[in-house]
């Protein structure tokens, strides 16, 4: 899968969310310069990067410091002052409040989700990033319940091309499933 300079330059040690999922995050949540985002885990940062490079300012917490460290030389590398990253766990806290977009790329994130509706402001987006599809239902299960509207659940499937002398047609190499992304909006 093709990576674009912006991201071959950045540190990685867990799996990272990759720019074709990246691009329909900041797509669908809308994020601009106004506005205030909540992620977890920060991982190696590549999304609290992404996101950043675009938004107002990034809150990113992780329970591992070993990874902070890492995602820490990111943000210093990309010159991103408008990212703070935390050490902290999401399902038992999130201290920001009226935020516009909250992104969850952890093990259980469900759990976490009422936190992320504390902290966001009415109509603002969460989005999980979950592998499989029984992780999905329980989300979107813990979604009803707190009355989150608009609940959409999707994949991405790029696929990349071979343009060649002897025939143009799909790469049978390439990243094909990474996770399902669902997003949703803090009900009135
Ligand atoms: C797959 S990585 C995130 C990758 C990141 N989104 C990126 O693009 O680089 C998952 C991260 O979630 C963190 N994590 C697990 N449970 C957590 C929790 N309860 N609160 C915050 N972070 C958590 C892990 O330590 C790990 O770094």
């Amino acid at each position: 899968m093709y990576l674009p300079e912006h991201y071959r330059r950045l540190k990685r040690a867990p799996q990272v969310i990759l720019p074709k999922d990246i691009g329909i995050i900041l797509a669908y949540t809308g994020v601009n310069r106004d506005s205030v985002c909540v992620d977890a885990g920060t991982g190696s940062g590549w999304l609290a990067v992404s996101l950043a490079r675009v938004a107002k300012h990034v809150t990113s917490y992780d329970v591992r410091e070993d990874f902070i460290k890492i995602a820490e030389r990111n943000r210093e590398m990309e010159r991103l002052e408008n990212l703070t990253i935390r050490l902290g766990d999401v399902k038992k806290k999130i201290e920001e409040r009226d935020v516009d977009i909250v992104t969850l790329d952890m093990p259980d994130s469900d759990k976490a989700l009422k936190n992320a509706h504390k902290s966001l402001r009415t109509g603002g987006y969460v989005v999980g990033y979950l592998p499989h599809m029984e992780q999905v239902k329980k989300f979107v299960e813990v979604l009803d319940k707190l009355k989150f509207t608009e609940t959409f659940t999707t994949e991405v499937i790029a696929r990349d091309m071979l343009v060649r002398e002897e025939g143009t047609r799909p790469s049978t190499k390439g990243v094909w499933h990474t996770a399902y992304l669902v997003f949703a909006r803090k009900g009135e």
